[in-house]
């Protein structure tokens, strides 16, 4: 969950590191560091706060001059964000400075051990013992040393590390957290992921899990798992650093808001051809499969609720959805008849890789939905979809989750295909709803006034509910989620239905409820719940498409979005959420794109 950046070349290192944490500050910003190769050693400064903060710090510290360094900003795991759990650590003969991605969970074990040995640590963190370690095993061969204490750790780790004995060199590893090596000209970085180094350079390696490297100015080298040297040509990244800006908006939530018609342009457009959806990276024979399990974490797993409705209804096979956290855990009846498909923006939550992993070994076919191209998830599954929304930073989902959707859709509609349950008519249906898709969210968006006009008059309720049925179900659930996340309010999802079995008791005068009724066919059946929760006193705002006049006649407010096929609504239903979601936040002054407690990749369990 935190940031890492690595840099070696002929510029001073700290512009280069402090741009790059800032890039990298939506990973984690409860504290951020750098440590700096210079004439006298290795030097360090970090503290408790932002990025910003740390640059200021930096702009008063004289001693930090030198071409080779590294930085980290922090998500707190092991210990609180106070300034000497801050990244990086030192070693205590000041040999040797790292910082971290990850959690060490043997670390106690290794801190009596090394504490029994004379070692004494500063920090309560669990990343502490790596440096420790590297010092105790040094014998002037900082390779050995590293492949020593990695040899010890169990769990998680990105690293970048300098020994102050090894000038204009930067060493790292990797085991299950994101680690990308940047090749520049005459200089080279590490980095957790590419927003940091886009400005730099566009040609990346992706390192795996059990690899080590080494950077300086003029070379990259790499070690596999065992140790043997070994050649791995980069990849060339196509976006360029505009899309990591924020191009004049105030948040990149915003942004990404704006975005989403464009990026499910890029994700749906390219798939159909012809009049036929081609999903050329999916080779799987779906009568193969008696069942489908859906797994992801958040937003993801929400997503997944509306897949497993729109899968289930085209291509008649059982489908459910679940979190990840708890499949992984379940020991679930899955075998190889079942398809597990798994849903993820970064494709490096760790519940989701082991939900993933859960599968693969229980004999399931795996196929991933994934944002993030080259990531562990994708690398894992047996298949993947990517979504083309483009790098996502605000650390609440938007572009990201709708083209999951896109995905979803896209692959319903294609297997129901294949399975030769969709008749000629209904399929060309759904091609054309899938194709109106982008156009139909450019309109959904027009609703940005109506919504910052009714954010003003609710955002300082003291709680929120969000009800639906069936799609409008799953989409509260996000909608209730986003609010959740950046304004802090308190809010629930119901299912329209479950409120009167208790949940009505909580419905008073005053109470605003957000009604989602999209779902032709059961529009009626939200309408009274909506009656209810009118008697009880609430205030009810509506969600409904725009041929739903009536819905003026149930509720106080009403936000029309553009009508859709029956099964793809979710795409531009979730539009007048997500921005209901930005305003409350921006009316109560909330740090939109770094929301307290939050990151944006969860890396850890
Ligand atoms: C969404 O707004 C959240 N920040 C979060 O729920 C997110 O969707 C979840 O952590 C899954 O992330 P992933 O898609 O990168 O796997």
């Amino acid at each position: 969950m935190c940031g890492i950046i690595g840099y070696t070349g002929s510029d001073p290192a700290v512009p280069i590191l402090l741009d790059g944490l800032k890039k990298l500050e939506y990973r984690g910003y409860d504290s951020a560091g750098i440590a700096v190769q210079t004439k006298d050693g290795l030097h360090m400064i970090k503290a408790s706060g932002k990025v910003e903060h740390l640059a200021a710090l930096a702009a008063q510290a004289p001693d930090l001059e030198g071409v080779c360094g590294i930085g980290h900003t922090r998500w707190a795991t092991h210990g609180s964000p106070t300034d000497i759990n801050a990244h990086p650590h030192m070693s205590a003969d000041g040999r040797f400075a790292i910082v971290h991605n990850g959690i060490i969970e043997n670390y106690l074990e290794i801190k009596k051990d090394l504490e029994e040995k004379g070692v004494v640590f500063a920090s309560e963190t669990d990343t502490e013992v790596i440096v420790q370690l590297l010092a105790y095993y040094y014998d002037g061969d900082v390779r050995k040393s590293l492949t020593r204490t990695i040899r010890r750790l169990e769990g998680s780790y990105a690293l970048a590390v300098l020994c102050a004995d090894v000038p204009g060199t930067v060493f790292a590893a990797r085991m299950s957290s994101p680690l990308i090596v940047g090749v520049g000209a005459g200089e080279n970085y590490f980095a957790s992921d590419i927003t940091a180094l886009i400005r730099h350079t566009k040609d990346v390696i992706d390192l795996e899990d059990g690899e080590t490297a080494e950077i300086s100015p003029d070379s990259v080298v790499i070690y596999d798992r065992y140790g043997s040297r070994t050649e791995k040509a980069p990849r060339h990244i196509l976006w360029d650093i505009a899309a990591a800006e924020k191009g004049g908006y105030d948040h990149f939530m915003m942004k990404e808001i704006m975005e989403q018609p464009q990026a499910l342009q890029a994700t749906i457009v390219p798939r159909i051809k012809g009049g036929q959806i081609v999903l050329d990276s999916v080779e799987l024979d779906m009568t193969k499969f008696d069942r489908i399990l859906i797994t992801a974490c958040g937003s993801a797993y929400h997503a997944g609720c509306v897949g497993r409705i729109v899968i289930e209804s085209l291509c008649r096979i059982p489908v459910e959805a679940e979190v990840a956290s708890e499949f992984r855990y379940r020991d679930a009846v899955i075998n190889e008849k079942t398809l597990v498909i798994v849903i993820s923006q970064s494709g490096e939550t760790a519940d989701t890789i082991a939900a993933l992993k859960e599968g693969k070994n229980k004999g399931a076919s795996t196929l991933a939905i994934v944002n993030v191209v080259g990531s562990t998830i994708a690398k894992l599954a047996d298949q993947v979809i990517y979504t083309w929304a483009g790098p996502e930073i605000a650390v609440a989902t938007t572009k990201g989750y709708v083209t999951q959707l896109a995905i979803l859709d896209l692959f319903a509609v294609w297997a129901a295909r294949k399975l030769g349950r969709l008749d000629d008519a209904s399929y060309k249906k759904l091609v054309k709803g899938l194709k109106a898709l982008p156009a139909q969210a450019q309109r959904a968006l027009d609703l940005s006034a109506g919504v910052k006009r009714l954010a003003a008059l609710y955002h300082d309720r003291q709680s929120i509910f969000f009800i639906g049925r069936n799609l409008d179900y799953a989409l509260a659930m996000e909608g209730s989620l986003k609010l959740k996340e950046i304004s802090y309010l308190h809010s629930e999802a119901y299912a329209a239905g479950e409120l009167k079995h208790g949940t009505i008791a909580l419905i008073e005068p005053g109470r605003l409820v957000v009604a989602l009724c999209c779902c032709e066919r059961l529009y009626e059946k939200t309408a009274s719940n909506i009656q209810q929760v009118k008697a009880r006193g609430a205030t009810v705002l509506a969600v409904a498409q725009e041929s739903k006049r009536q819905v003026y006649g149930e509720a106080d407010h009403v936000l029309q979005v553009p009508d859709c096929h029956p099964l793809l609504f979710p795409v531009t239903e979730i539009i007048p959420l997500q921005l209901l979601a930005y305003y409350v936040a921006l009316e109560n002054g909330c740090d939109i794109d770094k929301p307290k407690n939050l990151a944006k990749s969860v890396t850890v369990e």
